[in-house]
């Protein structure tokens, strides 16, 4: 799962996937493509939206995508186009490109929609990104079992 910061969007989806996949089963992670808040646990209105929905996100911490997580995950989950833009440039070869999915497209098929940014706007943004990561990720989840 892969935002700008890793400290709205992409722990929020991380979160939701791990708690519709078996655990034994999948390893789901979360990374930005920017390095402005490595180390940092998700902003304080994403762990509340998940902690509402009965998902613990408090102990994450970001960290910043690299090309080894093309080696390391089988898919790849972004947020929003700039986000695409700038895993893409990342790739080496096709195989790592077509790894690389807006995390929408499960639920809106080649429409490349956006999971708007949260991060400047208030409480009602982190529970709109809540619902549609739900969504997206209940199809995902269908999809992988
Ligand atoms: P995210 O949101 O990409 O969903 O984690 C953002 C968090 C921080 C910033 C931008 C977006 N920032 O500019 O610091």
């Amino acid at each position: 799962m892969v935002c700008l910061g890793n400290i709205c969007r992409s722990p929020l989806a991380e979160g939701i996937l791990k708690s519709k996949l078996p655990q034994d089963k999948f390893i789901v992670d979360s990374a930005g493509t920017s390095n402005y808040h490595m180390g940092s646990p998700p902003d304080k209105r994403s762990v509340a939206v998940a902690r509402k929905y009965g998902l613990d996100i408090s102990n994450l911490k970001g960290r910043q995508f690299s090309v080894a997580d093309f080696d390391a995950f089988d898919y790849i989950y972004v947020m929003d186009e700039s986000n695409y833009n700038n895993v893409i440039s990342l790739a080496r070869n096709k195989q790592d490109k077509e790894k690389v999915k807006f995390i929408l497209n499960d639920v809106y098929p080649n429409q490349n929609y956006n999971v708007p940014d949260p991060y400047y706007g208030g409480d009602h943004g982190f529970e709109n990104v809540y619902k549609m990561l739900d969504e997206a990720c209940s199809i995902i989840a269908k999809s992988l079992i």
